[in-house]
């Protein structure tokens, strides 16, 4: 749906999943993605749509929810945004930015706990810039002084005899200047340790109410009628900030007029007859825990793609705890002889997963591929190996297919 997501499947979908999903969808009737985030691997499948007859997405964040609900109905939801005129950024147009940065600002101060935020901000603020928590000058000044003690210290008599002051003298003098500014530093140093035990307690503030606003959220989705402004304003920040890391804490991305805008890229998804048709199959957009959705729709001709958060990477996805408890739970799941059906599930190895999964009871295939520099601005981009573990055999096609 063109839209940044941590972990997002966009660039490994079609190199390693869609070849071992497509060929096996034939007694296929429900695809459901059980951790869909930005539902790559469907959005970008042009057979899975064509082939089975109900599409579902999943995920435990109510905002993603939220939004493929109001996108499975794209003509409405693209009309939506039509309406509300938002700002985006174009190539060529620098001056876009500020009322774009402006509408973003205000989409995160109507989602989320703008309050805290912008306290959390100035307090950061005030330990960057307040000179009376600024430690630095006096600890240069402590640098010369021991230097300059160091040197009266190795003096030899000689050179003392030309001064007016006694060695005695001058090192007391010395001491008197570091003893002063130590006690300075003292009071700089706890006048910083308040704030910044404020800053934390702030952030702690911030995270307890997104969390509550995030369950509120849930719960006034649950009757499953979509909220198309919610849905756009997590839309325009997901769009809008770097790489869709985090959506509750994230910045704007100033493109200063050197791109486009990422949100016109996912209104032309809306908007566009390629994806029309896939967007419209979504069935149900489900908001619940990945044993909930499997224990639902689990049946013989069900096709469960899975793609958990990866292993130790679960503070990523800080709207829910994601750690090793549930890893073993899924597998517990999907490995449990009452399962009934077809699963293809993506991880980045690691040492425990052979033994959760083991070769050859089920199929692994593996890729090389360069991680997306997502993970943090200014990141080094790196590779890694994307695996993807399945329960069926791969099918040998004969030479009619
Ligand atoms: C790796 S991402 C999925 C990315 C997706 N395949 C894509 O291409 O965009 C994992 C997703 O799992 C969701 N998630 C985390 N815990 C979950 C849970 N207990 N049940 C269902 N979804 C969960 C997260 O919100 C996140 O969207």
């Amino acid at each position: 749906m063109a839209l940044s997501y941590v972990g997002g499947k966009n660039r490994i979908a079609p190199v390693l999943i869609h070849p071992n999903i497509h060929p096996h969808l034939d007694k296929i009737d429900k695809f459901v993605e059980v951790f869909s985030g930005a539902f790559w691997t469907y959005i970008q499948s042009d057979e899975i749509y064509k082939k089975v007859d109900k599409v579902i997405y999943n995920d435990v964040n109510p905002y993603m929810t939220n939004l493929f609900r109001c996108a499975s109905d794209p003509k409405t939801f693209s009309k939506f945004i039509d309406e509300e005129k938002i700002p985006r950024q174009k190539r060529g147009y620098p001056e876009l930015s500020k009322p774009c940065k402006e509408f973003f600002d205000k989409c995160k101060r109507e989602l989320f706990d703008g309050d805290t935020d912008a306290a959390i901000k100035k307090i950061t603020k005030t330990l960057c810039e307040d000179p009376n928590l600024d430690t630095k000058q006096i600890v240069d000044q402590l640098r010369k002084l021991r230097e300059e003690l160091k040197i009266i210290k190795d003096e030899d008599e000689k050179n003392i005899e030309l001064t007016n002051q006694s060695k005695e003298e001058r090192i007391n003098s010395i001491k008197d200047k570091i003893n002063k500014l130590l006690t300075e530093k003292k009071c700089k140093l706890s006048a910083r340790a308040i704030k910044l035990k404020e800053k934390n307690e702030l952030i702690e503030k911030r995270e307890k109410n997104n969390n509550d606003l995030r369950d509120k959220f849930g719960e006034q989705i649950a009757n499953h009628v979509p909220d198309q402004k919610a849905a756009m304003r997590y839309a325009y920040i997901l769009t809008c900030s770097f790489s869709g890391i985090n959506p509750v804490y994230s910045e704007f991305q100033d493109y200063k007029g050197e791109y486009g805008s990422k949100f016109q890229a996912f209104y032309n998804r809306l908007t566009s007859d390629k994806f029309i048709p896939r967007l419209e199959k979504i069935d149900t957009c489900e908001n619940m825990s990945f044993e909930e959705v499997i224990k639902d729709h689990d049946s013989p001709t069900t096709y469960f793609y899975c793609d958990p958060p990866y292993w130790n990477t679960e503070s990523y996805y800080s709207l829910h705890g994601f750690g090793e408890d549930e890893h073993k739970q899924l597998k517990k799941l999907l490995t449990s002889d009452g399962f009934k059906g077809k699963f293809a599930l993506s991880y980045y190895d690691f040492p425990q997963l052979s033994d959760m999964y083991p070769e050859p009871k089920f199929r692994w295939e593996r890729k090389e591929f360069v991680k997306p520099a997502g993970a943090k601005e200014g990141m080094k981009q790196s590779t890694g190996e994307e695996v993807l573990i399945m329960n069926y055999p791969k099918k040998v096609l004969d030479k009619t297919e």
